[in-house]
């Protein structure tokens, strides 16, 4: 059929087979379909929603559209729908591969005001985010994980689509994150993956029962493909661990991976998450196994060695690597010219840190892009000096914003408005929301 026909049924809202999304793709690769065709696909597909079928058929077209990889031993991955300060795949891969897992990560780049590890990773003076096939295969081989950029074949088709999307407002139609997701994590062959879909005033999804939607639909067509697979729900309402900006996160990690840093909301979500997969893969036999054996890597210091090795084999000097890893010197990392306090007026406890306040204040220093060709800074940041709950007096600082240039009078506005002070207390609560395996 042809595609204008195929366009025609989708406009209609009648459900396409999957050789029709095959040929949609395929034009979409090729060149042949106009971007106007694709778009009215798209946004087709994000009114009239898509069936089980047609999301299976569209993911099995954007792998069919590029390369699939294959490694040996368990391969296994995480992915978050992105968050304010989410670092967790940092710790997260040299702990799992300590602990036997195979972690081929394929990584994305910040847009807008969520990071990206790729980004936060560039930060270390040599960091090679491009790795071939087989320097992949190498460091798998080697290290037992990578975390990378994903090559020109990996789902050329996801290219195309999430570009358009992106300017088509398509988005956030759930058949199109998973298709896009999905393919990318069954290329990159993963057979195993864990997935954080966040939740909140700074995330995508700003409440549960759209996040949940999403888990059911992932699990589903992953179910397919022979990817098992779990999504936790977490809360992105509070930047998570006490750093939000590219150099300052990756001093973060590596103080955690030194086992003498442990931001409880963050410990949270690297156990949560890291022993869904240990447990999912039986690597571990019960949770709270998995739990103690992620500790003692930290404790006894060999993920630290992991995370060296990961470094030295995407390109960092041995001598650098050493240095930030092992004498834990992080002058080499990029550093702000200016630093300044933000202090709490009021007395009580810590009731709300906005993350999306926090977020856009280091966007707009540069610490994050608008279009993917935009130059990010990697020292500006902010570094946050107080948790949820805490008791805090006037003149105790509770933000530290790192910067590289003179701070409009505005983002005083803005940090002041960013921290909420209750006078009565706050309770703890749980940064996971639920579980759906
Ligand atoms: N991440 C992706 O790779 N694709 C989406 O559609 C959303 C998040």
């Amino acid at each position: 059929m042809a595609l204008q026909q195929i366009l025609a049924k989708k406009r209609r809202g009648q459900p396409l087979s999957t050789a029709e999304i095959e040929e949609f793709v395929r034009t979409a690769s090729s060149g042949e379909a106009h971007h106007a065709q694709i778009g009215a696909m798209l946004m087709a597909m994000s009114i009239h929603g898509m069936s089980e079928e047609e999301i299976q058929g569209l993911t099995g077209a954007m792998v069919k559209s590029g390369t699939k990889m294959e490694w040996e031993g368990i391969a296994a991955d995480k992915h978050s729908t992105g968050g304010v300060g989410d670092k967790v795949s940092i710790p997260l891969v040299p702990i799992l591969a300590e602990l036997g897992l195979k972690i081929p990560m394929i990584s994305g780049r910040s847009l807008e005001y969520t990071g990206g590890t790729l980004d936060k990773l560039e930060s270390i003076p040599g960091y090679n985010v491009n790795l071939t096939i087989e320097e992949m295969k190498k460091c798998l081989e080697t290290c037992g994980g990578f975390i990378s950029a994903a090559t020109q074949d990996v789902c050329p088709a996801d290219k195309i689509l999430y570009s358009i999307r992106d300017i088509t407002s398509t988005v956030d139609c759930n058949g199109l994150v998973t298709a896009s997701i999905l393919s990318k994590k069954i290329a990159e062959g993963a057979k195993y993956l864990i997935q954080d879909v966040k939740v909140g005033n700074a995330a995508f999804y700003k409440d549960t029962q759209s996040a949940e939607e999403l888990a059911r639909t992932m699990i589903a067509t992953a179910e397919g493909f022979g990817l098992k697979m779990a999504v936790s729900m977490t809360k992105m309402d509070h930047p998570i661990g006490r750093a939000v900006g590219n150099s300052l996160e990756i001093i973060e990690c590596i103080d955690i991976l030194k086992g003498k840093h442990f931001p409880p909301d963050l410990m949270e979500l690297i156990i949560e998450l890291g022993g869904e997969l240990l447990v999912m893969t039986g690597l571990a036999s019960s949770f709270s196994e998995a739990k103690e054996n992620m500790k003692t890597t930290l404790k006894n210091g060999k993920a630290l060695k992991r995370f060296e090795k990961l470094l030295i084999n995407q390109g960092v000097n041995e001598n650098v690597a050493n240095k930030i890893c092992s004498e834990g010197d992080y002058s080499i990392l990029p550093k702000a010219k200016f630093i300044t306090e933000f202090l709490v007026k009021e007395k009580g406890y810590v009731e709300k840190i906005n993350a999306l306040s926090i977020a856009k204040v280091c966007f707009n220093l540069g610490a994050g892009r608008n279009v993917p060709s935009d130059r990010i800074d990697h020292a500006v940041g902010c570094l946050i000096q107080v948790v949820q709950g805490e008791n805090v007096d006037p003149g105790k600082c509770w933000a530290v914003l790192h910067h590289n240039t003179p701070l409009d009078p505005k983002i005083q506005v803005e940090m002041d408005s960013a921290l909420k002070v209750s006078t009565t207390s706050v309770p703890h609560t749980s940064i996971l929301i639920k579980t759906i395996r």
